[in-house]
């Protein structure tokens, strides 16, 4: 919504949010503040709040001045009840599309935004048929258009993704709709890069294209394993498979797999859609690019314990990155989340270092304060502990280890001969990015472990 505020400026922009709290955060004008970490966000920010973006608590007055709504809430993976686990839980979908309908006047678009499952805009569009109409100020009873407009965006590039996005996606039946959302986009995009879909197309095509990223992930980190097996390296492979232009380069990193809020919930999503319209055999295949992700975090827990003879218990290990990916604040999913609860379990007390991720977060995910909080935790063997330190050479101060998980930029140039020197004899890197300098650690005596590399 900044993006498209910063690129229309004739365009009012209102964000609205039930959470007083966030949006007083979005207000700050102490920009650190800014609920998500995103480069080049808060540039956009300055530039357009309090111009034509605005944030506001007042949710049923913005939606009575819109002439489009987008919908753009979580859907995150059913925690209970039917299709636990692998549905999406589409109450707040449906709240919003109830707030809309009973507050709308005159014509409204409404956009859903949000990541949802094929057909949803059927009982968007029920909810905001079956509104008892109610005539607006003018007199006019209101109606509504359902568009599906799927978002592509990564995070920790959103901005140059929503500045030049390779494609926009606009599903729906209704051509003036479809003319008006078009000629938003057509501010700052090409015409041949908006498609137009049916509805069904555009909210199963985002669907599709996580469940197909995600699938190379998986592929690649399975070479990544079998690489290690045999003396390949899996950069090598990446390199050599990448150059076919069938294939493509992109997203065939290696690495503790994906995290992310939207890969796992979205491929366990089109597996629950594949079992209920009887397509066992598709569901298994898409289930497997989930279960061979969740197989690498293990797998990358248990060689660390294996190499550290068999044992982690009482051992300082230091963590580098918690957040799932560089340049971002989001830990969704992250793969250090499930590794360190893995060495938790084996009683290893870890020493966290991320730019971006913070104690209160990393204490959610791990599900236990840190050891500074509850020095109950300290001393006791068996138990394992966490707590965070300001910089890789502090962490990684009488550790055995390191373990580098997030290929933050810095962690490119780290001081290995200083890191060697303050941690405990035999050391090992553990690098699940292969983003460290290998050769540099090696220099200094290190042991080495790269995702991929025989
Ligand atoms: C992903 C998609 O890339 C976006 O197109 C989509 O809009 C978004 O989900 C969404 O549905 O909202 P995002 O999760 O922000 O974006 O980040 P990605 O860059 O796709 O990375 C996802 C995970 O895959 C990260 O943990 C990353 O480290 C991992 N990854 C990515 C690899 O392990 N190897 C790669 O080669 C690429």
């Amino acid at each position: 919504m900044a993006v498209i505020a910063d690129r229309c400026p004739g365009i009012q922009v209102t964000v609205v949010d039930l959470n007083a709290e966030r949006i007083a955060a979005w207000n700050d004008p102490d920009l650190a503040k800014l609920p998500v970490y995103e480069p080049g966000l808060d540039a956009v920010v300055v530039r357009c709040r309090g111009r034509n973006l605005h944030f506001s608590t007042a949710v049923e007055a913005a939606i009575a001045d819109a002439d489009m709504v987008f919908l753009s809430v979580n859907t995150p993976t059913k925690t209970k009840g039917l299709g636990a686990g692998q549905a999406s839980d589409l109450r707040w979908i449906e709240a919003s599309a109830r707030t809309v309908a009973a507050n709308a006047q005159g014509h409204t678009i409404v956009v859903e935004k949000s990541t949802l499952p094929v057909r949803t805009a059927e009982a968007v569009q029920a909810i905001l048929g079956a509104s008892s109409p109610q005539a607006g100020s003018n007199g006019a009873v209101p109606t509504f258009s359902v568009l599906s407009n799927p978002e592509f965006l990564a995070e920790g590039t959103a901005i140059t993704d929503l500045e030049n996005p390779d494609r926009v996606l606009i599903g729906g039946e209704d051509q003036e709709a479809i003319d008006a959302l078009a000629g938003i986009y057509g501010h700052w995009v090409a015409p041949e890069r908006i498609l137009r879909t049916n509805l069904w197309s555009s909210e199963l095509s985002k669907l599709t294209a996580n469940a197909f990223l995600a699938q190379r992930i998986s592929s690649i980190n399975s070479i990544a394993a079998f690489c290690e097996a045999t003396g390949a390296d899996v950069r090598e492979v990446a390199k050599a498979i990448g150059t076919d232009s069938r294939i493509g380069s992109k997203f065939l990193q290696a690495g503790p797999g994906f995290g992310g809020s939207c890969f796992q919930k979205d491929i366990l999503n089109l597996v629950y859609l594949c079992r209920h319209y009887g397509l066992e055999e598709v569901a298994a295949y898409w289930e497997q690019v989930v279960a061979l992700n969740t197989w690498q975090q293990h797998r990358i827990a248990r060689l660390v314990v294996t190499k550290l003879f068999g044992t982690v218990t009482g051992k300082r290990l230091a963590v580098l990155g918690f957040a799932f990916k560089a340049d971002t604040n989001d830990t969704r999913e992250s793969p250090a989340i499930r590794i360190c609860r893995d060495l938790l379990e084996e009683g290893a007390q870890l020493v966290i270092v991320d730019p971006k991720v913070g104690a209160v977060q990393i204490a959610k995910d791990l599900a236990q304060p840190s050891i500074d909080q509850d020095p109950l935790v300290q001393g006791s063997d068996d138990c394992g502990g966490w707590k965070m330190a300001g910089s890789a050479v502090e962490a990684a101060t009488g550790a055995d280890a390191v373990l580098l998980l997030t290929e933050w930029a810095e962690f490119a140039s780290l001081d290995w001969e200083g890191i060697a020197a303050v941690m405990r004899q035999p050391a090992w890197l553990f690098d699940a990015r292969a983003r460290a300098d290998a050769s540099a650690a090696r220099s200094a005596g290190l042991r080495v472990w790269r995702v991929g590399e025989g």
